[in-house]
C-alpha cells in the first residue's frame, strides 16, 4: 500500500490504524510524504521500527520519484492524502495548492495508471483511493446537506484545487477504467493536527493564555469526524467502496465556530483546574475569512448503508480526549510548532489580514 502524506494529520492515523493492533493483513505500507511545514516523521513515531513500514521523503509532484516507487513495489492499493490543506494559506497564495492538489494528484494518477496496466492483474485488481473534502461543494444554508450528487462549487482557492483534483481523478477511472474511489469528509479533529487548524490552535492558545481569535462573529458551521473515525472510513472505502464511486462520511454533529471554542476553552480550563470562565475571557473576534463558507453538513447515508460503516466516536467525550491529548504532548507541539510556523501564527493575529 502507499500512503502519500502519511506524515500529515490524517495520514499518520491512516498508517497508524493500517500498521495497529486490528490485523488487517498489509505486508507493506510504503509512505510517501515531502515533509513540507505539515508533515512530521513525529506523528509516525510509534510506528517506525514496524518492518511493514516504509518512509520515503518525496514530491508528489515529481514524476520520476513517484515512477521509481511504482517500479519498486507493485502497490495493490494507493490512499492519496498528500496535499496543501490550509484554507487561510490558500487565500495568502494559491501556487502551492494547484502545483500540489492539481499536479500532483494528476501525476500520481498517471503513474499509477501507466505502472498498474502492465501488471499481472491490471487495473481491476487495484485500487486507488482520494482522500477529498466536502469544501468542494461549496456553501450550505442555514438547512440542507450534501450528498454525492450535490453539483461542485468550489469557494475558496483550496476548494477549487481540491475539487479540480477530483475531477482529475474520475477522468481516470472513466477514461482509462483505474478503479478509484473518491472520499469526501468533514472537519476532522483529534491529535497530531498542526496547531494552524482552529481546534488545536485553540487549545494551545488556552493553555498559554494567548488570544483565542475567531473569524467574524464565529457563526460559520461545521460538521466535526474524528480523525479515527475518518482513517476507518477510509479503510472501508479502500476495501469495499465501489471503483468509480464517491462516498461522503460524516459524523452528524454539527456545531458553530464559536461553540466550538467555547467547549475547547472550558475543557481546558476544567483539565487545568482553573476557574471557569478564564480562557473564553481569551476569545478575541478578528475580522471574517474572506468567501468564508456559512455551513457545510454533509449526509453519509450512501457510506453507511453501502459500506456499513459508522463513526464510532462522539464529539462530547472525543472532543475532551483531545484536548487531554494536547496538554499532555507538550513534546509533540515543540516538534511541530516550527520558525517558520510562528511566522505564520504572527501573520494571523495581525488584524490587518484584509
Ligand atoms: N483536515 C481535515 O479536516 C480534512 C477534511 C477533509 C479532507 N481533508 C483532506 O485530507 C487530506 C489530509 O489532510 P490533513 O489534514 O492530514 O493535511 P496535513 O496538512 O496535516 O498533511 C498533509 C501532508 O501532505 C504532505 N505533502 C504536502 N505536499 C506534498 C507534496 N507535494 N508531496 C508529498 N507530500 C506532500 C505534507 O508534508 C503533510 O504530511 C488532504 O487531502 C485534505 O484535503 C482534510
Amino acid at each position: 500500500m502507499l500512503v502519500t502524506g502519511g506524515a500529515g494529520f490524517i495520514g499518520s492515523a491512516v498508517v497508524r490504524l493500517v500498521l495497529g493492533e486490528t490485523a488487517r493483513g498489509v505486508e507493506r505500507v510504503v509512505v510517501l510524504d515531502a515533509l513540507t511545514y505539515a508533515g512530521h516523521l513525529a506523528n509516525l513515531e510509534g510506528v517506525a521500527t514496524d518492518p511493514r513500514y516504509v518512509f520515503v521523503q518525496g514530491d508528489i509532484c515529481d514524476r520520476s520519484t513517484v515512477e521509481q516507487l511504482f517500479a519498486e513495489h507493485d502497490f495493490d492499493a494507493v490512499l492519496h492524502l498528500a496535499a496543501e490543506s490550509h484554507v487561510d494559506r490558500s487565500i495568502e497564495s494559491a501556487d502551492a495548492f494547484v502545483r500540489t492538489n492539481v499536479n500532483g494528484t494528476f501525476v500520481l494518477v498517471d503513474v499509477a495508471r501507466r505502472a498498474w496496466e502492465a501488471r499481472e492483474g491490471g487495473l481491476a485488481a487495484r485500487r486507488f483511493v482520494h482522500v477529498s473534502t466536502d469544501e468542494v461543494y461549496g456553501a450550505l444554508g442555514s438547512t440542507g446537506r450534501f450528498t454525492e450528487a450535490t453539483p461542485y462549487a468550489p469557494n475558496s482557492p483550496y476548494a477549487a484545487s481540491k475539487a479540480a483534483s477530483d475531477l482529475i481523478v474520475r477522468s481516470y477511472a472513466k477514461t482509462y477504467g483505474l478503479a478509484t474511489v473518491i472520499t469526501n469528509t468533514c472537519n476532522n479533529y483529534g491529535p497530531r493536527q498542526l496547531p494552524e487548524k482552529l481546534l488545536p490552535l485553540m487549545i494551545t492558545n488556552a493553555a498559554s493564555d494567548k488570544p483565542l481569535p475567531v473569524y467574524g462573529e464565529g457563526k460559520q458551521v461545521r460538521e466535526w469526524i474524528h480523525v479515527d473515525d475518518h482513517a476507518e472510513a477510509l479503510w472501508t472505502a479502500l476495501t469495499s467502496g465501489v471503483p468509480g464511486e464517491s462516498y461522503l462520511f460524516g459524523s452528524d454533529e454539527e456545531a458553530s465556530n464559536k461553540e466550538m471554542v467555547e467547549r475547547v476553552a472550558d475543557l481546558v480550563d476544567s483539565e487545568l483546574g482553573r476557574p471557569a470562565g478564564t480562557s473564553r475571557r481569551l476569545m478575541t473576534y478578528v475580522p471574517d475569512r474572506k468567501g468564508h463558507d456559512f455551513r457545510y453538513a454533509i449526509d453519509s447515508s450512501k457510506a453507511r448503508r453501502e459500506l456499513g460503516w459508522a463513526p464510532k466516536r462522539k464529539l462530547t467525550q472525543a472532543l475532551a480526549e483531545t484536548v487531554r491529548w494536547y496538554l499532555a504532548n507538550a513534546v509533540w507541539r515543540q516538534q511541530v510548532q516550527t520558525e517558520e510556523h510562528h511566522r505564520f501564527q504572527a501573520a494571523y493575529y495581525s488584524k490587518d489580514r484584509s
